[in-house]
């Protein structure tokens, strides 16, 4: 690390999923259940719609909060979720934009913030670059909200909690029952809640449980690249309800000397996007979901997620921990992540099934294989 470069830099470490990029560099044609995004592309009229937008000129910055237009289709989403009579939102740069802005908006050096482990990997990073520190509460082995644990783990230092439904890297979904008891122990301490939800679309027994329903202090974030495979358009969006007038305030100012604003045209795309039906699209990952559980029940420990497009499988006896695991996997042509880069822990590793039918069957069989190695 140069010397030159803000103490800051040193509370990330990106290295392990470095690696294993590393070492999968020279395969050919794997198994590739590492990705993070949709494997269908951008449904055709979200792309007419970006089009139209940068040929018709909609090429200037917007708002700091966003196109109005897109803004007012929204809140309209959000006062159906939450049940908010008057939600305040802004669209962002993906929900990492968000995650950024809302963390420099409530993040004191010295902080504590609740997340369950596994947990999506940019939340530690990201507290760790402002200064503070993830209290991590270990939901292990069904991956369920551990809310008694969570209560255990408040000190005069929490913050906030960071919840993620349905989950990266797990899948797992949230039921209304542990969300209601984490909104009543936010209440308690009065705590403000962020809930990613950026995998709400993907939820393939019964809907997720929006938390804004069950807490008035929860700053939604919510975003495209999943539900529309935008990855690469950046758009997200925030929201809460006026109890949180002044954190919306807060990412706008900052938004304002950042990002200045969301990419406008395809924050006009994004109104299409917001209209578009992605059943169909569910309908093909709930297959795929439930192939893999078919398919990896017998030779692995594996908890049935709700959605997203993860599973989170402990590793065969066998292996030392999930980075051996991982290693040996890519020796056999296939692609999975250890679980130590979403977890303090290195006893499961992460599929990503948004791949091809045929890579699914392919992946199936040499996991069923390395289970009995
Ligand atoms: C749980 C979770 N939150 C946020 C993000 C970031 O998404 P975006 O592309 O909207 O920044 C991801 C992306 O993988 C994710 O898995």
């Amino acid at each position: 690390m140069s010397d030159y470069l803000a103490q800051r830099t040193r509370c990330i470490d990106a290295s392990g999923i470095r690696k294993v990029f590393a070492l999968a560099a020279s395969l050919k044609d794997p198994v590739n259940f590492s990705i993070g995004q949709p494997d269908f592309d951008v449904p055709e009229p979200i792309k007419q719609a970006a089009v139209r937008a940068i040929v018709e000129g909609q090429n200037q910055y917007s708002q700091t909060a966003g196109n109005e237009r897109l803004l007012d289709k929204i809140r309209e989403k959000v006062r159906t979720d939450t049940n908010w009579e008057a939600p305040l939102c802004m669209a962002t740069s993906g929900v990492s934009g968000g995650l950024l802005l809302a963390f420099m908006s409530l993040i004191n050096p010295g902080d504590e913030v609740l997340v369950t482990d596994p947990y999506f990997v940019m939340y530690k990073h990201l507290v760790s670059l402002l200064g503070g520190r993830c209290v991590f509460v270990d939901s292990y082995p069904d991956f369920k909200l551990p809310a008694e644990k969570m209560a255990a783990a408040i000190t005069e230092k929490t913050k906030l909690i960071i919840l993620n439904s349905p989950a990266n890297p797990t899948g797992s979904v949230y039921t209304e029952q542990e969300a209601r008891a984490v909104a009543e122990l936010a209440k308690k301490h009065d705590l403000i809640v962020i809930s990613d939800e950026i995998y709400e679309d993907f939820c393939y027994d019964g809907l997720n449980p929006c938390f804004g329903r069950f807490y008035e202090k929860t700053l939604l974030l919510k975003g495209f690249s999943k539900r529309s495979a935008m990855t690469g358009w950046r758009i997200g969006y925030a929201a809460c309800s006026p109890a949180l007038a002044a954190l919306m305030e807060s990412m706008n100012m900052i938004q304002q000397y950042t990002f200045v604003c969301a990419p406008t045209p395809f924050q006009v795309a994004t109104i299409t996007a917001l209209e578009f039906d992605i059943s169909e699209y569910v309908e093909q990952y709930r297959r795929k979901r439930d192939r893999m559980v078919e398919g990896l029940k017998d030779s692995y420990q594996v908890v049935k997620p709700g959605g997203a497009f993860y599973m989170f499988v402990q590793k065969p006896e066998w292996a030392q921990n999930a980075t051996e695991f991982v290693k040996i996997a890519i020796e056999n042509n296939m692609l999975i992540i250890p679980g130590n880069v979403f977890s303090e822990k290195d006893t499961h590793f992460r599929i990503s099934y948004a791949t091809a039918d045929e890579k699914i069957e392919q992946g199936i069989e040499i996991l069923r294989k390395l289970a009995r190695k």
